[in-house]
């Protein structure tokens, strides 16, 4: 988790409140991923123009400064203002080459303090600070090792020995006469001692101006804004290894994600895996890192540039503003008919000819041959994720009369479970980065098995590391709680089982109705979206409550799991997801006139055993909530008093898109009611980048 921000101006001038400004909104984009503690480096003054080493690398440039609080970005801000008016420091003081960097914590090693928030800094000086998303595995060993050449540590996180290990290994290089280590040899060399997963950038008072990027695991862009009309010098850059300078005046970008820096710039570069990034005297040089190479043998080795080209976001700032909802998760929510239209554009053919129905993924169609011959389809994700797979699974064993399994990331790689070559794994997964996920994904291609993904994020890890895959195309999902991602990942996965399915005479029929379904289903999802205001009314009656029984079965499992963890998640209420069919197993014994229990009994095949389970919870005097297909209040409600939400019906494959939506209004309107922060709860972060 965390989110991790850089900002330099180059050639062009910038002031201090602009800086920090420009570094603030940056976090407030990455805040969804981690919003316990924040903090930011920029200079006290201003450092030399040209870092110019030719004697040597010190510079007696004014240390950083520093600004570190618990809490969230508002914190920060109002902590670093009143810090600033505390002081001479002046905002208006303007710099024509400055580097600020900005980070928001999620807590793995420490908790949320000041100390233990990021930049985490060398010592004393500030000399190298680092701002890290992701894990160092193998700290303690470096802490140990530091400690004994005399460093002391404050916080006790792991990051904090990557500073002091800068500052070591640049220190060394000194005392051994050579003075002409740069920045990016620095930076190579506390790499080769890192394990685990990061996503780095260092600033330095000896490197003046100047930043350093790399990554292993966690994700990172780079954002290229340049500041003038000549777009051909622009359009030379797209193939090339390095920006050139040209004393050019550009603003340049560092993120955990897209979203912060697309209203700056929408030419980025997605950074990969051992890649070092180097910005100086406005070049940036994209450097590659190989763990078994570049031994520090006397003298630093020279890395490779490599060449890489730019790519254009088509993400739009809209996508990232609240609009006119209160919260994202409401915005995101609402945004469900438009979403799902998006997911399903350009996929879904419907020709004249009932024949000419069909599907095409692009991202898959030179697999889909593989996929039908392997042994087996097994899904793998986590959390809403994972539910947006079991939701999908009943049609996919359907279609294509293959099994289908499912599998929890974490469970998978704890119990080492059993992948073959045969299989066709699919690796679901909104962010593309879930620790989790990528892990079993690496578990997976190493047992041979063809690796699918499906993710919400073009260039994410699982998007590149698997051998073929569909993006679900939602927009960005700024709310914590995952909501339009859950129901653009079941469309894309009856979309998969419509393809592998392929054209069988004998579900011919079943296909055509699905794809009619899926072409109504915005329509319909908008229709249910009219529930909004009575879920409000069903959350102020359970407003207070402690605990929400979901009762689902076949189709609605999923359903039951998804509404369940969408409450728990944001209202921070228990509620647990009940397979209906296990009600008698022990669940029936909690049933009593005072817990509210909701029951998803739309039409399908299982209709009227969750008729026989509703008549059992009535007859224990259960408080029931019953979602069931418009017109059908009477047929559920017999012989008891329940409250009725009346969905509009689709193809029962599709039916787990509507019915999620009433409980995802709940589950917000039971956030807001009870005072709780919507967007960011308590100890969630959005991309769980560790494990
Ligand atoms: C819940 C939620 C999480 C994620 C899970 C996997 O609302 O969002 O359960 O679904 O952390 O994340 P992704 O889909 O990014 O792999």
């Amino acid at each position: 988790m965390c989110g991790i921000f850089a900002y330099l101006n180059y050639n062009v001038n910038r002031e201090r409140r602009y800086i920090l400004e420009v570094l603030f909104n940056g976090l407030r984009r990455l805040e969804y991923r981690g919003y316990d503690s924040a903090g930011i480096s920029i200079d006290s003054s201003l450092p030399p123009l040209i870092s110019d080493h030719s004697n040597g690398p010190s510079c007696n440039c004014p240390p950083p400064l520093v600004f570190r609080q618990e809490g969230n970005i508002e914190s920060l801000v109002k902590s670093v203002y009143e810090d600033v008016a505390a002081t001479d420091l002046n905002l208006e003081e303007s710099f024509s080459v400055h580097a600020g960097i900005a980070h928001t914590r999620w807590a793995t090693h420490g908790e949320p303090a000041p100390r233990n928030s990021h930049p985490q800094s060398s010592g004393p000086g500030n000399e190298f600070l680092v701002i890290h998303n992701g894990v160092i595995t193998n700290y303690e060993v470096l802490k140990e090792t530091l400690v004994r050449h005399g460093f002391t540590f404050e916080s006790e996180t792991d990051t904090e020995v990557i500073p002091k290990l800068a500052k070591f290994v640049f220190d060394k290089a000194n005392e051994e006469g050579d003075q002409t280590v740069t920045f990016s040899q620095v930076v190579f060399e506390v790499m080769r001692h890192l394990e685990g997963a990061y996503a780095l950038i260092f600033k330095s008072s000896h490197y003046p101006n100047e930043l350093i990027a790399c990554k292993r695991g966690s994700p990172l862009i780079l954002g290229v804004k340049e500041l003038t009309q000549d777009e051909n010098i622009a359009a030379s850059f797209q193939d090339v290894k390095f920006l050139s300078n040209n004393g050019q005046p550009k603003e340049l970008f560092l993120s955990s994600d897209a979203s912060a820096v697309v209203e700056h710039t929408k030419k980025v570069l997605v950074i990969e895996d051992g890649e070092v990034v180097h910005l100086k005297d406005g070049d940036v040089s994209i450097l590659k890192f190989d763990h078994g190479k570049g031994k520090h043998s006397g003298a630093f080795a020279r890395p490779a540039s490599v060449q890489r080209a730019l790519s254009i976001l088509e993400m739009e700032v809209e996508q990232i503003n609240k609009g006119n909802y209160e919260h994202y998760m409401q915005k995101e929510i609402h945004e469900q008919p438009e979403s799902l239209k998006t997911t399903m554009r350009g996929r879904l053919i419907r020709g004249d000819s009932s024949k000419s129905k069909t599907v095409l993924l692009g991202g898959l169609k030179d697999h889909l041959k593989t996929i039908r011959r392997s042994r087996r389809i097994v899904f793998i994700g986590c959390g809403t994720s994972y539910n947006a797979a079991l939701a999908a699974r009943p049609i996919l064993e359907e279609l294509s009369g293959m099994p289908v399994t499912m599998e929890i990331a974490s469970d998978l790689l704890d119990r080492q479970g059993p992948i073959y070559r045969e299989d066709t794994s699919v690796f679901v997964s909104q962010s593309g980065e879930t620790a989790d996920t990528l892990h079993a994904l690496e578990y997976a291609l190493e047992n041979g098995a063809l690796c699918v993904g499906i993710t919400n994020t073009v260039g994410s890890a699982i998007a590149r590391n698997t051998h073929c895959g569909v993006h679900i195309n939602a927009g960005c999902e700024i709310g914590v709680a995952s909501t339009k991602a859950y129901t653009s990942q079941i469309v894309v996965m009856a979309m998969l089982a419509l393809a592998i399915g392929g054209d069988t005479i004998s579900s011919e029929s079943r296909r055509e109705a699905i794809i009619d379904s899926l072409f109504d289903l915005p329509n319909k999802v908008r229709e249910v979206l009219k529930l909004d205001q009575e879920m409000k009314d069903i959350a102020q009656l359970l407003i207070a409550e402690q605990s929400l029984l979901v009762f689902g079965r076949g189709y609605n499992y999923a359903t039951a799991l998804e509404g369940a963890l969408k409450v728990k998640e944001v209202a921070l209420m228990h509620s647990e997801g009940i397979l209906a069919g296990e009600m008698k197993h022990g669940p029936l014994a909690l049933v009593d006139e005072t817990l509210p229990i909701v029951v998803i009994a739309t039409r399908d095949a299982c209709f009227s055993k969750q008729q026989s389970v509703i008549q059992q919870l009535h007859a224990r005097k259960g408080r029931l909530i019953v979602m069931c297909s418009k017109g059908d209040a009477a047929s559920v409600c017999v012989g008891g008093s329940c409250r009725v939400i009346e969905v509009p019906q689709v193809e029962d494959c599709l039916q787990p898109v509507i019915n999620i939506v009433p409980l995802q209004l709940l589950a917000y309107h039971l956030t807001v009611l009870r005072g709780y922060n919507v967007d960011q709860p308590r100890n969630l972060a959005k991309s769980v980048t560790t494990q």
